[in-house]
């Protein structure tokens, strides 16, 4: 599949989930490329006069919010939005994610916890059998060296993710730094998700493994069943 095709995959997948979206909602929404496209449809729907409002994730997610003329709230207005539609950089049969490109999975993990409802849109490229991606995780600057040390310990490789056309670390939305973590094949997403919020100074993972009951994948056009997540 070429740049282009995933693209529009994107972009079928962000306009499916717009179309669920239902007046008077509040929506989380996610951060990247996936979820723009799914923002760019609300704009038209809204521009149609659909009255919904957004949290975003990000200040990318809200800055592209306020283009489309999406009405921005929070959590502390609203704590249990309708449903969160967000992007994820891998997909696993069960539906757990690896997310976190954007180093924003800390918010987004908070307004899908929150949501009633998680809808993941994606490409095909995002689907796995077995997460095995690095995992992006939010350390405070403070306790960099020691979580390193303890990453390693636990058998994984810790890379301190550099800005581009910046020089030093990536600094997220909260003012952290983001360790990309390989661990090679995670037989049990739940378990190191677990393992690693337990380290002190790690603020949060990209191991998404707790809302797959409430979650919804949407790839290109079609809704999935897990049973579609084929090897
Ligand atoms: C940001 C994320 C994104 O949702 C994830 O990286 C997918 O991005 P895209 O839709 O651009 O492929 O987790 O932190």
């Amino acid at each position: 599949m070429d740049e282009q095709a995933h693209t529009a995959s994107k972009r079928e997948a962000g306009y499916r989930a717009a179309e669920l979206v239902q007046p008077g909602m509040v929506i989380g929404l996610g951060t990247g490329s996936t979820v723009f496209f799914a923002m760019e449809r609300l704009k038209e729907r809204i521009a149609a006069g659909l009255n919904i409002q957004g949290i975003p994730t990000s200040l990318q997610a809200a800055t592209r919010a306020r283009e489309y003329g999406i009405p921005l709230t929070s959590l502390d207005e609203y704590p249990e939005p309708d449903l969160a539609i967000d992007g994820a950089d891998q997909v696993d049969p069960k539906f757990r994610l690896i997310k976190g490109r954007g180093a924003a999975h800390t918010r987004e993990k908070c307004v899908a916890a929150s949501a009633k409802q998680f809808i993941v849109v994606i490409d095909e490229s995002k689907l796995t059998t077995h997460l095995n991606a690095p995992v992006p995780i939010e350390v405070i600057p403070f306790a960099a060296t020691p979580v390193v040390a303890r990453l390693k310990f636990m058998g994984g490789l810790p890379v301190i993710r550099q800005g581009v056309k910046k020089d030093g670390p990536v600094i997220t939305d909260n003012g952290n730094i983001i360790i990309d973590c390989s661990f090679g094949r995670i037989d049990s997403p739940e378990k190191l998700e677990h393992d690693l919020c337990s380290i002190p100074g790690i603020v949060e993972n990209g191991l998404f493994t707790r809302f797959t009951k409430k979650t919804l994948v949407i790839v290109g056009s079609r809704l999935l069943t897990s049973a579609d997540v084929i090897p």
